[in-house]
Formats: C-alpha cells, structure tokens, sequence
C-alpha cells in the first residue's frame, strides 16, 4: 500500500479547498484575567459542551421559552437580559473564549440559573436544533464584513435567514441591531424580501430602539464614532 497520504505537504490556509465551509467569524486569541480564568472552573455548570443537541434539555425548566444570542462578546447585555427576564432560558453562543469566560463569570456571581453559553459555530448549533424550537434568535451588532469579497461572510443572508426561520417558533422573532448603516441597509433588504417573516415596524423601517435591550459593548463603541444604531424586529408568520 502507497505511504503518499502520510507524505502530504502542508497546505497553505488561503489554499485550501473551495469546500472549506464559510463562516461568519475569527477566532481572536487573547489572554483571560484571573476572574475569567477561574470562572470557567467555578461555573463550568453554565458551560454547555459541543455538540449539545435540543439546547432546551439543559434547563431546569425546560419548557420555558427559549432565546439564543449569537456572538454575544463580553455577555454583560446578555446578563442582564437574563436576570430581567427569569421567566425565559437563555443561551449565548460565542467563539471567543474571554467572553465566555467573563459572561460566567457574571451569571455565575448573579446566581443565574436561566443562563447556558457555548463555543461554538451558531450555524452548527441552530442546525441541530429541533424546528419551531426557538422562540427568539438575537443578533447584536455582528461583524459587518465591510469588504465585498467578505459580504458572503455576513450574518444576514438568505441562506443563513432560512435556517433561523426554520428554528424560529411560529410568532417568535429575529432581533437584530447594527452601528454600521451599509450593512443596516442590507439586513432591511434581506428580511423584509423573507416570506415567512414579518417586519414589526413595518416594511422598510428599522424598529425604534427598545429600552429593554441593554447596550452592548460594540454598541457604545459604534455611538462613540458617531455611528446611527439600527434595531430590526422580524416575526415568524408562517
Ligand atoms: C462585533 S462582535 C459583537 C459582540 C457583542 N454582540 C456586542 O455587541 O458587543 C461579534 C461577535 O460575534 C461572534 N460571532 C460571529 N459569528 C459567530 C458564530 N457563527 N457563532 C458564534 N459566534 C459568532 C464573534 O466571535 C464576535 O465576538
């Protein structure tokens, strides 16, 4: 038998194959502080583990309704949403391990029990997800992938859209927020063109910034270069 597949040569990363799949982040390695790091220990009980399955089954109370963020950086908005709302479950998705770190630190010290986060790709975790399971999916202030050979990158695209709607529960919402207005644009062009979706401020409006959602670190960021922030609320109709 031939030895040639142990004598492959590397593969530069910009070569590798067109099938590589195309996901909508970059994996940041920075360091964790003393809290982060002995958070992950502490509260490893609020680290869900890949693969997960029904995201639903890690609750206490699994049948309460069910709201997945994804990319929730630091995950104090996330927090505090949690602790607001003890009536629903909570899990934040993130690849960004400090964020993770420092998100169960927070629901850890606040004693959350409705609060699980994960490392992973949110596209593999919603795809694994039971349909109609989700009551809402938010989105808050994701990549804007400002480069046009990098748009195929962004969050908001059709394909991407119709995994959500396909996880999303009859009348639950997708919530987006962005600082960047080109990419605002383009979410409005993409969600009010969805069929099964129904945008709560009418076509072509964004959704007047609810006070419910708190500020996200990318969000005080984005008004600190002047940026316009842009909500869009859209509801599962079919
Ligand atoms: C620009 S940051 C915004 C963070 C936070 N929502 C805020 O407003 O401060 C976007 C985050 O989304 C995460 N992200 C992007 N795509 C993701 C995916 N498919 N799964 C999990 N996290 C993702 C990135 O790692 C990054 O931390």
């Amino acid at each position: 038998m031939s030895n040639d597949h142990l004598e492959a040569q590397p593969v530069e990363l910009e070569h590798l194959p067109e099938q590589r799949e195309i996901v909508t982040f970059m994996r940041r390695s920075s360091p964790l502080n003393t809290s982060q790091r002995s958070a992950l220990e502490q509260y490893d009980h609020l680290i869900l583990q890949y693969p997960v399955g029904d995201l639903r089954q890690h609750f206490p109370n699994p049948a309460r309704p069910l709201t997945v963020e994804i990319g929730f950086g630091m995950g104090r908005s996330l927090v505090l949403m949690a602790k607001a709302n003890p009536e629903r479950n909570f899990v934040g998705i993130e690849v960004h391990i400090p964020g993770i770190a420092q998100c169960v630190y927070e629901a850890g010290m606040a004693e959350l029990d409705n609060l699980r986060v994960l490392d992973a790709d949110a596209i593999q975790v919603l795809k694994e997800m039971p349909d109609n399971s989700i009551n809402c999916v938010q989105l808050y202030f994701p990549d804007p992938w400002q480069k046009k050979r990098h748009f195929k990158r962004r969050f908001v695209i059709d394909e991407r859209m119709q995994l959500v709607e396909q996880k999303l529960e009859l009348g639950g919402t997708f919530h987006a927020a962005t600082d960047w207005e080109p990419y605002a644009e383009w979410m409005l062009d993409v969600l009010d063109n969805r069929a099964d979706l129904e945008n709560l401020a009418g076509k072509g409006n964004s959704y007047p910034r609810p006070d419910w959602r708190p500020q996200t670190k990318f969000e005080r960021r984005g008004i600190e270069e002047g940026h316009v922030i842009n909500d869009f609320i859209f509801k599962k109709i079919k």
